[in-house]
């Protein structure tokens, strides 16, 4: 075939960093792009547009973003077409657009968390002009409905439920780049989910800061009547949420789980520390006993429910014994999973300007012996599963393991082989070997 310009498509390539809400705005930038007529490049050295969705939520997923878009700079060089867009949470802190624009004088569109709906007029706006395009508003706007999307993680479907946070926690820059929370309507989420099962998707996720004060700005809505609606959606699908905030999970929620055949047996419930004098210093709002009281009602309805956690190490003033209660917490509640972090000071957060600001060494130490504890937790788990067969939704192929990969109700990722491609399937898979948290098994 002859190359011609005629049939060359504009290319996109998108990075992104941080959580799953960040995720999904960046399939809303590759709808965007692709209602533009771009489409997905392999790399970023055939692309013609290149994104950086980036987070702020700690230094190290900053200072990687960083890295990558200085590097870029030969490539700009060499390629003057190609637009470079830096977006997210990193740029929407106070002052940090200018200082990128500084730094990295060769990016071409630097927008913020609020104005992603509008990066079809940005990169117009650039392809006219010579100048960058420097646009972050300070607050943010009313919820923009009906943005495309270019879904990259079927069989699961992200969808927005809240957007921003109402509650600064000390060590947490979310709500000064993310805004005060704002909730969809109860029928629009309800819409997306019912067109999202019916074109094919087997696993919805729905998503916000804090799910569970989800409806607080709306005259007649609230989480758990969410859940029961998005229940009683004809079809075969999975429903999962996060993140949960100890302060506002409640019975109502419980029942709500307990009594709907598609949400999964898995809550993730962040405590983030196990001392109180921390939770308090935290600003969380709810004191270990609250936490553990919670975790006994949620058992007492569901015993068999798995709950993953985040927890934070070296939070300012931590004792020697204040991480030791996080330990005993652990060790009580037996979580399915942990997501581990050390403390990471946060320009304009409370706990930036506190006292006692904890020794990096001391922090790594702890957090070592934390994932250790973990570890051991899961292990013993794992191999409760020897010789069962659970039923598996299978997610992807792992050219790596070169097998099939997907996760149970209770979260729990499990590889197999088959012949047949069974992405988007629920199979039943027999665990015949375990390999830390990750369970290996034959396809029935
Ligand atoms: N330092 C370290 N971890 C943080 N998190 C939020 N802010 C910080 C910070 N400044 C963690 C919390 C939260 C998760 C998404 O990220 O544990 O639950
Ligand atoms: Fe940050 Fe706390 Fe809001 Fe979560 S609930 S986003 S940790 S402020």
């Amino acid at each position: 075939m002859i190359f011609s310009m005629e049939n060359y498509t504009k290319k996109y390539f998108i990075t992104t960093y941080g959580c799953q809400m960040n995720l999904h705005e960046s399939e809303k930038i590759a709808g965007i792009l692709t209602s533009m007529g771009y489409s997905l490049a392999k790399s970023e050295d055939c692309a013609d547009v290149i994104v950086f969705n980036t987070c702020c939520i700690r230094e190290n997923a900053e200072d990687r973003a960083e890295g990558n878009i200085g590097a870029l700079k030969q490539l700009k060089k060499a390629r003057k077409d190609v637009i470079i867009a830096v977006g997210g949470c990193m740029t929407q802190q106070n002052g940090f657009a200018e200082k990128l624009h500084k730094k990295f004088p060769f990016v071409d569109i630097i927008f913020g968390t609020h104005n992603l709906e509008n990066f079809k007029s940005l990169l117009t706006k650039k392809l006219a002009q010579k100048k960058s395009v420097i646009e972050v508003l300070e607050k943010e706007t009313e919820i923009v409905e009906g943005t495309p999307k270019t879904r990259t993680s079927y069989p699961n479907a992200w969808v927005n439920i809240t957007y921003g946070c109402n509650n600064f926690c000390t060590y947490c820059i979310v709500p000064y780049v993310r805004g005060r929370e704002r909730s969809r309507k109860m029928q629009d989420i309800v819409s997306e989910c019912e067109s999202l099962i019916k074109e094919g998707y087997k696993e919805i996720t729905l998503l916000g800061q804090n799910v569970n004060s989800y409806g607080n700005d709306l005259p007649d809505a609230n989480f758990p009547t969410l859940i029961e609606r998005i229940s009683k959606i004809n079809g075969n699908f999975r429903l999962r949420f996060m993140t949960n905030h100890p302060k506002d999970f409640n019975e109502d929620l419980i029942k709500a789980i307990a009594s709907s055949d598609k949400v999964c047996k898995s809550v993730h419930l962040p405590v983030q520390a196990g001392a109180n004098r921390i939770l308090k210093l935290m600003n969380r709002k709810y004191t270990r006993e609250d936490y553990l009281e919670k975790v006994k009602l949620l058992r007492k309805y569901l015993p068999d429910i798995s709950i993953t956690t985040d927890i934070m190490v070296g939070f300012p003033t931590e004792t020697d014994n204040d991480f030791y209660d996080t330990i005993d917490l652990v060790k009580q509640v037996e979580f399915a999973g942990a997501f581990t972090f050390i403390y990471s000071k946060r320009e304009g957060t409370p706990a930036s300007k506190m006292d006692g600001q904890i020794d990096e060494n001391v922090s790594k130490k702890r957090i070592t012996q934390l994932i250790d504890l973990q570890n051991s937790i899961n292990r013993k788990q794992s191999e409760s599963y020897l010789g069962k067969t659970v039923e598996i939704l299978c997610e992807d192929f792992d050219e790596k393991k070169n097998m099939y990969m997907g996760r149970d109700t209770y979260g729990r990722m499990a590889y197999f082989t088959s012949e047949n491609n069974v992405i988007g399937q629920f199979v039943n898979v027999k665990i015949t070997k375990t390999g830390g948290i990750s369970l290996l098994g034959i396809l029935q």
